[in-house]
């Protein structure tokens, strides 16, 4: 499939501090295209979830930012949200490895993390004017001294090539973003499809106490819901951590 918005105005940049920053700024422009993207081959303040640092080395990881126009109602945000993280994860596993999206939307390949997602979205009027979505993916990072990280070039035993993950991740995001705005159920599906630990038991720790409990599926909240000791109790980011 030939992308048609997705990646067809890449902005190529060696070292940036955080390609989400840099993206956000060019976006001010309202006729900056959607599709475009921001790539680094180095970030020197890159930016995770919960305004944790994001650690990429230079060269060995994929750092890109892409810009979505998606006009959605701010209730859908959490679908959005699972059809990036479907997206990322499709386009892993089209090396045959066997990637799962960890909740809410971390990439995992065993009990480990291959890839995270950070979404800045700005709503005007209930919707969900411009995304801007930043990927960083290990490709062949040095692993051994991040024990709950691993990379890609570890399963696959070489170093996948950068430039073609990157077409991969446009063509996955621009086909499911058109089933998105079409039928947005096959979203959810093909998010639970590929849920890290669905249907199987998981260890959290919440407020200083450990429990275990079975994933049963994420709601359109974006809450997790898990069956504990037969009850289905319902989890919001950030409130429970999973441990391993
Ligand atoms: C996380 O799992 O905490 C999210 C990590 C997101 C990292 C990417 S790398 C490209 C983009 N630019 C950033 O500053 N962060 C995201």
């Amino acid at each position: 499939m030939y992308c048609l918005f997705v990646g067809q105005h890449i902005i190529e940049l060696y070292s940036v501090d955080s390609t989400n920053n840099y993206l956000i700024n060019l976006s001010k422009d309202e006729s900056l295209v959607e599709g475009t993207v921001v790539v680094a081959k180095e970030q020197t303040a890159g930016k995770g979830q919960r305004n944790n640092h994001w650690y990429s080395e230079a060269n060995k990881s994929l750092c890109a930012s892409i810009l979505l126009k998606p006009k959605l109602d701010v209730t859908q945000h959490f679908l959005f949200n699972m059809f990036i993280s479907l997206s990322v994860c499709q386009a892993i596993n089209n090396y045959s490895l066997n990637a799962k999206i960890k909740w809410p939307n971390d990439i995992f390949i065993g009990d480990k993390k291959v890839a995270g997602i950070l979404i800045e979205n700005s709503i005007r009027a209930n919707k969900i004017e411009k995304s801007i979505i930043g990927i960083g993916i290990n490709i062949n990072n040095n692993i051994s001294k991040l024990p709950s990280a691993t990379s890609l070039a570890f399963f696959l035993k070489k170093t996948p090539d950068i430039q073609e993950l990157l077409e991969l991740i446009f063509k996955n995001v621009e086909k499911n973003y058109l089933l998105l705005k079409q039928k947005s159920s096959i979203i959810n599906e093909l998010y639970h499809q590929n849920l890290f630990k669905k249907d199987g038991f998981q260890k959290f720790l919440k407020n200083g106490e450990y429990f275990d409990g079975i994933i049963k599926s994420v709601n359109e909240n974006g809450q997790l819901v898990v069956e504990v000791n037969g009850c289905l109790k319902f989890y919001n980011m950030g409130e429970i951590k999973f441990m391993f």
